[in-house]
């Protein structure tokens, strides 16, 4: 049996969990990413493959990671060190844990440069500095942002500093105090923002550009996309949902949390292609922009509506919270870490791991602007953690988790946790974490190296 609860405490309240991981998953990956890059794949063939990849593969991986979490009831480090004992599996196991940790510390660093720049929007929406400005002027302002390395790096410290001040305050009185406030507002606001686009909005170009399957544009390509994205926006493979697993209490229901969370995802990606699509359209302006979109082609049009700096105020602070919840889970295995393993207190250990990702993410201030041109393999320094981190320590994590739990563990420890669960749909699981997932990812992950 799994211990019933961990040195860090565990949730206190019900909600927390859903509330947390979904905080987790929903960030820039659903209301920046996912809008430009089903444009680019051919919009709803995109879609639908994308659900099929979250439903039939992420979902179950996430139940996999979940329930290893609440086993271990540590970090994901010492997690996978002492189930792998316990089932005397080699001590290697402990490898899926260091490069989780690893990965979190990574993509931090660049993601809270990238929330740095949603920051500064809020403030340039606040002063309503898109108003009645041209579309050349919003993309040059852009351009300036990302070339003034001490704006970059005022916001970066202040979303760094934002993210450290919650995780130190605990699990109770920091995470989730934290998800509590954030995620309903989070939600309210995108409702704020639907409703916006469904009445001023072009929402039927939107919607049909989102939904309109053409199985012409169903390439290979896109399958492998989605499910790369799958991964990312679940925020899987990396120890994030283990480490929020592991303060899940025993007695609630992985199967239905996960399903949640795996719900309010979708709904949320949806729907910020559903805000950002029709004022797009609305303004006859270009739906493949790429990463663009959010930051140069949306503001143009918030500048040319009515109340179009209310509107862009609200959407980029709902970038921001996303992100914030994000954050703090991206920073959370390490920190349970080094609380465990260096006995350092919260505090400490969040300052210490907050400063060090700062500190890595200076490599990517620079790389928009004086180091833009340090390349490697055609990537900057930006470019390469990201690629490093989400196209292979990600699937790999996930891989390596799914092999753990579908071949390593005995069947009654996986059963134990999963008690609501007929065997029909025990056994649907475990042959999809045996063998579909592990196939996929091996696809997705052949591919970002480049051997597809
Ligand atoms: N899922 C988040 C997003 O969509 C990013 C994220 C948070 C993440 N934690 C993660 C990605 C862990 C991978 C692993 O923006």
């Amino acid at each position: 049996m799994g211990q019933a609860s961990s040195v860090h405490g565990v949730w206190s309240k019900r909600w927390t969990f859903v509330l947390a991981a979904t905080g987790s998953a929903v960030g820039l990956g659903n209301i920046w990413k996912f809008p430009y890059i089903a444009g680019e794949n051919g919009g709803g063939a995109f879609v639908l493959v994308y659900l099929f990849c979250i439903a039939a593969i992420g979902i179950p991986i996430m139940m996999g990671e979940v329930l290893l979490g609440r086993m271990g009831r540590q970090s994901p480090v010492n997690t996978m060190l002492s189930l792998a004992k316990t089932v005397n599996a080699s001590c290697s196991w402990v490898l899926v844990g260091v490069s989780g940790v690893l990965a979190g510390f990574f993509i931090l660093s660049f993601y809270s440069v990238i929330a740095g720049w949603a920051l500064a929007y809020v403030v340039k929406a606040v002063s309503g500095s898109f108003v009645d400005v041209s579309a050349q002027q919003i993309g040059q302002e852009f351009d300036a942002l990302l070339h003034s390395p001490s704006t970059l790096l005022f916001w970066h410290s202040l979303f760094m500093l934002m993210t450290c001040t919650v995780i130190a305050k605990g699990i109770n009185r920091g995470l989730q105090a934290t998800v509590y406030i954030l995620m309903p507002l989070l939600f309210a606001l995108m409702l704020v923002m639907l409703g916006y686009s469904m009445t001023s909005g072009n929402f039927e170009a939107g919607a049909a550009f989102l939904f309109n399957f053409d199985p012409s544009k169903l390439s290979g390509e896109a399958l492998l996309v989605a499910m790369g994205h799958a991964f990312f926006t679940l925020s899987l493979g990396m120890g994030a949902i283990m480490v929020y697993g592991a303060y899940m209490p025993a007695n609630e229901s992985i199967g239905k949390m996960v399903v949640a969370v795996g719900f309010l995802d979708t709904a949320v990606a949806l729907a910020a292609g559903l805000v950002i699509f029709p004022i797009v359209f609305a303004n006859q302006l270009d739906p493949g922009a790429g990463p663009g979109l959010m930051f140069v082609t949306l503001p143009i049009a918030f500048g040319q509506m009515p109340a179009g700096s209310v509107f862009a105020t609200v959407f980029f602070v709902l970038v921001v919270f996303a992100a914030w919840s994000s954050s703090i889970s991206l920073l959370e295995p390490a920190v349970a870490w080094l609380v465990e393993h260096r006995g350092l207190s919260r505090l400490s250990a969040a300052m210490f791991s907050g400063v060090a990702c700062w500190l890595l993410g200076l490599g990517t201030v620079i790389s928009f602007n004086v180091a833009s041109e340090w390349t490697l393999w055609d990537k900057t320094f930006f470019d390469l953690l990201d690629f490093l981190a989400s196209n292979v320590m990600l699937p790999l994590g996930g891989l390596a988790m799914a092999v753990f739990v579908a071949w390593i563990l005995p069947l009654d420890r996986v059963r134990e946790q999963l008690q609501d669960f007929s065997e029909g749909l025990l056994a649907l699981m475990i042959f999809i974490l045996k063998y579909v997932a592990p196939a996929l990812v091996l696809a997705v992950f052949a591919r970002s190296i480049g051997v597809l």
